[in-house]
């Protein structure tokens, strides 16, 4: 028997939508999903089939071609998906929680027919770019420079590490506008692949998340209209710090699905496996790990609903997302050691999936703020 975990008296559309993403992430995703790791191949066409069920713009108002849904459904969605392919349930949270929530919270109406209504749909996809060489976890040092030239901004430097860097279409990409005024001299850009002076680095090669494709952007003297600002002048620090808020719910329920994965396997594994002449579930050191790990995922669990039941309250997520990206992190890369360990040798080879499923989990600890960040996040709002 599976642990039983609280599940808040999910609403029927809520069930459904779990359903549905559990029934795509395995007629879907599982075949193929270890080849692609292989070969850092992008899920082109698993991508187009995400955007027809609406996932791609999971919370967008229907009115901007998105599904309506809560943000407790949107959990549920992803951590389905990252349980079967961690890299899929990423390239969905970006386009979700980065940059279609980013357009529709502060986007001017024009903004949001022109970009945020083919991102909700999925006819695109798009990219959200702070991070620089030098400029990760210290995201106030931008060194991308926008010179207000009038009716359009110069735009020159080079951003890091950028998911759906190559696949997607429309980029939100934040730039030093003042340098005098630090984070208030930033703001934040709607720019489109294709304009002159905008090119696209060679992809990464990664530990995991393998199937989602990373690139460093270059930007030499790129024209961007005036129109194309998000906001105010000098909200850029601020937009990227609150959509990110959003985004760590995201990234908290891809460590989640990634960690409910591996614990499955394990658990089914150790039932079947025989050694001294029993199941090695009945060795009690391998049924205290198994344990270990219901209990940290339902913890992990209970903390991504909080967040996303906040989110959905209205009310300020900082410290609860920073808390689910946190522990749901630690427990993807935990989980996913032992699930290794508890296939032995099986474990470390791909057609049993938790190899893969362990080099995916790290990531989480990384991109979105580092587990670093998010203390720094935590501590801050305990005396705010
Ligand atoms: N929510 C809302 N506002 C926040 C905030 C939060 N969580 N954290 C900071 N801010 C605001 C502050 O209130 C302040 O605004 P005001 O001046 O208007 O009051 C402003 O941001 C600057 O804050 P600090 O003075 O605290 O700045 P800092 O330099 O000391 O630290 C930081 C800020 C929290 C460390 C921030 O730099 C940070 O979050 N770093 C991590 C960056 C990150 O997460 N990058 C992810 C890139 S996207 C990505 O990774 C996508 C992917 O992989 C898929
Ligand atoms: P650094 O900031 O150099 O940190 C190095 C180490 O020092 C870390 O352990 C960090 O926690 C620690 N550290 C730094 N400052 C402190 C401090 N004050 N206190 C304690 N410890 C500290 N970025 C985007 O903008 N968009 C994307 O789509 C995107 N996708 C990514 C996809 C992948 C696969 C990867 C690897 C990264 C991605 N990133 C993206 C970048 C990611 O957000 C950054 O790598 C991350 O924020 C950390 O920044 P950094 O790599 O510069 O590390």
């Amino acid at each position: 028997r599976q642990a039983k975990f609280m599940d808040f008296n999910l609403t029927e559309e809520q069930l459904m939508i779990q359903q549905a993403a559990r029934d795509f992430a395995q007629a879907e995703l599982l075949e193929g999903v270890i080849e692609r790791d292989e070969h850092s191949k992008f899920p082109t066409e698993q991508v187009k089939k995400m955007a027809e069920l609406g996932f791609l713009g999971m919370m967008v108002d229907p009115k901007y071609g998105g599904s309506g849904l809560d943000s407790v459904s949107y959990v549920l969605a992803i951590t389905e998906i990252a349980k079967v392919d961690a890299s899929a349930a990423v390239i969905m949270s970006v386009n979700n929680s980065l940059v279609c929530a980013g357009i529709e919270k502060y986007c001017n109406e024009e903004q949001k027919m022109k970009y945020l209504v083919p991102l909700a749909k999925g006819e695109v996809i798009g990219a959200f770019c702070l991070s620089e060489p030098e400029a990760g976890s210290d995201a106030t040092s931008q060194k991308t420079t926008a010179i207000d030239k009038g009716d359009h901004y110069l735009l020159n430097g080079t951003k890091n590490w950028i998911t759906n860097g190559a696949t997607a279409s429309t980029y939100i990409v934040i730039a030093q506008t003042d340098v005098e005024k630090g984070h208030k001299g930033i703001n934040a850009f709607i720019v489109e692949k294709g304009w002159a002076g905008f090119d696209i680095g060679p992809k990464e090669k990664k530990m995991g998340i393998r199937g989602s494709d990373t690139h460093s952007l270059l930007f030499n003297d790129v024209k961007v209209p005036k129109e194309n600002r998000i906001g105010a002048d000098g909200f850029g620090f601020n937009f990227a710090m609150s959509v990110l808020n959003g985004g760590r719910i995201g990234i908290a329920s891809q460590a989640l699905g990634i960690a409910t994965g591996a614990y499955e396997l394990a658990l089914k594994y150790s039932q079947e496996r025989k050694a001294f002449g029993k199941e090695i579930f009945k060795h009690q050191a391998i049924a205290f790990k198994l344990a270990d790990m219901a209990t940290q995922i339902s913890a992990a669990r209970l903390l991504c609903f909080n967040a996303a039941y906040q989110k959905d309250q209205g009310m300020d997520i900082s410290q609860s997302g920073a808390m689910a990206k946190l522990f749901a992190s630690q427990t993807a890369m935990d989980t996913t050691i032992e699930a290794v360990q508890i296939h032995g040798g099986n474990g470390y080879v791909a057609e049993y999936h938790v190899e893969r499923m362990m080099r995916d989990a790290k990531i989480t600890q990384i991109y979105e703020g580092t587990s670093e960040i998010q203390r720094i996040v935590i501590s801050r709002t305990l005396i705010a």
